[in-house]
């Protein structure tokens, strides 16, 4: 890779050039489910002011999903961002894959099946639902109907319940769809296929960024060894966990183990082979290290039965997590994180551990390492492991701080950061909660831009897609859901809005104006960003939002 070449007219700014990711903060309709318009943000206001101000794309085709009414996502959000094009991404590959057939051609999938003795099992493991975030269920049902026409016998699904990426109670629907399709094969007369085990995504499994192994090590014990509350039906187990717990959201259930004639009936052994069907890789690399890495010293896995595992896409290339995987991941290159380490750019990555992969490895294109250890500083923040309704202001001020002190010091170049907020209260689904996170937000913005003030530094303030934006459930019409109270429900997931993006250059120095584009993404933040550091942006990048006047 060559570095890059310097812009004639302006060779950068005095400070830094600070993007900030405030994650999950859309631009609403402004209406009464709108935390970010309702929340108080005088730092935003500000900017608006005074900077240059543009809305760009932050969802469905924008950021390489399958359509226009898939939602953005942090992983397709941050690859965008920090690749500066638009890659299909995992949920169309496999869909592509799946629906041409090409992946049960494949040597990895003939070998998990063609291997199997009539007592082995076939087990998926995933998120049960249609987010397109981490898994859909169609591909499941995919999997399981090919396993069906290869007269494999035992299928045993573990499903994760999700409530985040979807409606924040909505498991029973897809239970029931599941459970549909199981029992048209198990009517066929010679098929054992059924529901092994399952919790709440936040509660087993689904952990990422080494957050909370706690949790991975439940997921093991529920689907491997077949150990936690026993039920009859899947059904049965979401009822009853609602039924004890009030107000409790699916993300949240524990975990439980189906059991026949006082038996769990899929706990995973000697010879079975596993599929881990979710495609995005931040909260999947744990539990594909549990299976896959011998040495893994995170937990005590007991006995660890000799199976076969594959994932449906390899999470991470450079360290093969996993090893085996059935579809192969996008291959992003050529990141903004490379060209500015070619180039001699002191970078800063900052978040706390909740996001702090989004803007290292998903910012990198799916990969962990740095580019050059002399230039590039990454650091994380631990999160608390708490519900963040109960923390909405989580670690902002000891991220900004972090930020401070690299502006003040001359430490760095280039200053990116990941403010979680706005995400991880908005999937939690408490308003007020979600206002004062919107808040905390704009509390931080507004010390960075005095810091950027200072050293005559440039900040890019935008997001990365929607959430806090959106907290009320709406119809197609648009008009509220409302619960058998009558009152609005509550939305945990993301939005399809548009983000915001804010170029506040504090010497006006730069001399920049917008660009006029039509139909931004998010992918023209990287040759944003390399323009207001004072480059040309790479020939085959998505265009710059600002040019030179
Ligand atoms: C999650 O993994 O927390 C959600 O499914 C998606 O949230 P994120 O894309 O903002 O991380
Ligand atoms: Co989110």
């Amino acid at each position: 890779m060559q570095p890059l070449k310097r812009l004639e007219s302006f060779s950068g700014p005095e400070g830094p050039v600070v993007l900030c990711i405030m994650d999950g903060v859309g631009i609403g309709k402004g209406d009464a489910g709108d935390m970010v318009a309702k929340a108080t943000k005088p730092n935003l206001d500000w900017l608006k002011e005074n900077s240059l101000f543009a809305t760009l794309k932050a969802h469905g085709r924008a950021v390489g999903m399958p359509d226009d009414g898939d939602m953005g996502n942090s992983e397709v959000g941050h690859n965008a961002i920090g690749s500066g094009r638009v890659f299909d991404q995992g949920a169309l590959l496999v869909k592509n894959a799946v629906e041409s057939g090409d992946v049960f051609d494949g040597d990895v999938w003939k070998d998990l099946t063609g291997s199997l003795s009539a007592d082995n099992s076939l087990h998926f493991i995933g998120l049960l639902s249609d987010g397109n975030v981490h898994s859909h269920i169609n591909i499941l049902f995919a999997l399981i109907r090919q396993a069906q026409k290869q007269g494999i016998k035992k299928v045993r699904v573990h499903t994760l319940l999700d409530g985040r990426d979807v409606p924040p109670t909505s498991a029973l629907e897809y239970i029931s769809s599941l459970e549909a399709v199981l029992t048209e094969i198990n009517d066929l007369g010679e098929f054992d296929y059924c529901i092994a085990s399952g919790g709440g995504r936040l509660y087993i499994t689904m952990d990422r960024y080494d957050a909370d192994w706690p949790m991975i090590e439940r997921g093991w014990q529920t689907h491997v060894r077949g150990e936690g509350r026993k039920f009859a039906t899947a059904k049965e187990a979401v009822e009853t966990l609602r039924a004890e717990t009030p107000g409790v959201i699916d993300q949240d259930l524990k975990e439980f183990v189906i059991e026949r004639d006082g038996t769990p009936v899929g706990p995973i052994v000697d010879g079975d082979s596993v599929i881990l069907f979710n495609f995005r890789g931040d909260r999947a690399i744990e539990i594909s290290k549990a299976f896959d890495d011998p040495n893994l010293d995170r937990f005590d896995r007991g006995p660890i039965p000799a199976i076969k595992f594959a994932g449906i896409m390899q999470y991470e290339a450079e360290q093969q997590i996993p090893k085996s995987y059935l579809v192969s991941p996008p291959a992003i290159d050529d990141v903004m994180g490379e060209y500015l380490a070619v180039s001699g750019v002191r970078q800063l990555a900052v978040s706390e551990t909740q996001k702090y992969g989004h803007v290292t490895y998903f910012f990198n294109g799916n990969r962990s390492g740095k580019f050059a250890e002399n230039l590039e500083d990454y650091v994380e923040i631990t999160s608390d492991l708490v519900p963040y309704e109960q923390r909405p202001w989580m670690k902002g001020a000891e991220i900004t701080e972090v930020i401070l002190d690299s502006i003040e010091k001359d430490k760095h170049d280039f200053i990116r950061v990941n403010y979680p907020n706005g995400d991880m209260v908005g999937h939690t689904g408490d308003l007020l909660a979600v206002e004062i996170s919107v808040e905390t937000v704009d509390l931080c913005l507004g010390r960075l831009i005095e810091a950027i003030k200072a050293k005559n530094g440039i900040m890019i303030v935008t997001a990365d897609h929607g959430n806090a934006d959106e907290m009320y459930e709406v119809d197609k019409e648009g008009n509220l859901k409302l619960d058998s109270d009558g009152n609005p429900k509550s939305k945990t997931s993301h939005t399809l809005n548009p983000v915001p993006c804010y170029i506040y250059d504090a010497s006006g120095k730069a001399g920049f104006k917008l660009a006029e584009l039509s139909d931004a993404g998010i992918s023209s933040l990287a040759a944003t960003s390399i323009m207001c550091l004072g480059f040309e942006p790479p020939a085959d990048y998505d265009p710059s939002l600002v040019e030179l006047k």
